[in-house]
């Protein structure tokens, strides 16, 4: 019984052991170190890894939660939280650099999501476009799996992203965009529905040196 725990025991010291020299042939120990350090500001975390230059990204918490597993973030990565608001980001999911995302209420983003330089997602419009009007409420963000958005991009208020997309440089996302799908434009519109389409790009996304 002893020695088939002590077995067991050894096994996960060599896996453990595995995985980690497979991280570290993969993203430098600094970037691990860089990444405690941005990580010291979420409230929960995987392995978080920073890459790329300065600015570090920063984190500006106003009384929410953020939730991030294993993640990879370029400099100048803005993450902003209002109180009471959430943000999460699943594992092996990138923002590139100085992409900026605000949670007043919720925003998602899922697993191996590709998000690209400068893309900005928000769930609120943060101020009403008349003074005397009320201020403004939030819409949730959801942005599914497997999603790629280009540089350049905007996300606003209460979007779903459906798994596989992918979003043009450049696009306004003002409405849903379903699975598998290429919106294009501004605002976007789906300009391709085709599933292997949409796969092939993140193939070849997939097999870049950034991704997970
Ligand atoms: C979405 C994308 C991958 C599509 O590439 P593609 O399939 O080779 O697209 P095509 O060049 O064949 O264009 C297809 C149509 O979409 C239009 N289109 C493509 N990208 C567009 C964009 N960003 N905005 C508006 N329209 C766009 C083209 O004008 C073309 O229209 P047409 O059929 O009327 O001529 C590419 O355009 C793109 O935006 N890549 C983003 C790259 C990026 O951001 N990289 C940074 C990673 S961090």
């Amino acid at each position: 019984m002893e020695l088939t725990e002590n077995r067991l025991a050894l096994h996960k010291v060599i896996d453990l052991g595995r995985r980690t020299r497979l991280r570290l042939r993969k993203y430098s120990l600094i970037a691990h170190l860089r990444g405690l350090w941005f990580a010291r500001k979420l409230t929960h975390h995987g392995i978080v890894v920073v890459t790329g230059r300065y600015p570090a990204p920063t984190v500006l918490n106003r009384g929410g939660a953020i939730d991030v597993k294993n993640c990879e973030f370029y400099e100048g990565v803005r993450l902003e939280v209002y109180r009471g608001g959430m943000l999460t980001i699943g594992n092996g999911t990138y923002l590139n650099r100085n992409a900026v995302v605000i949670a007043v209420g919720n925003v998602d983003i899922g697993n191996d999501c590709r998000i690209g330089w400068d893309v900005v997602i928000m769930d609120s419009d943060l101020h009403p476009v008349d003074a005397n009007d009320q201020p403004t409420e939030s819409a949730r963000v959801v942005i599914e799996d497997d999603v790629w958005i280009g540089c350049r991009s905007i996300i606003l208020k209460g979007v779903r992203i459906g798994k596989r997309s992918v979003i043009a440089a450049g696009s306004i996302v003002t409405k849903d965009i379903p699975p598998n799908s290429i919106a294009a434009g501004v605002p976007a519109r789906v300009i391709s529905s085709n599933p292997e389409r949409a796969e092939f790009f993140l193939k070849k996304i997939r097999s870049a040196p950034t991704s997970r």
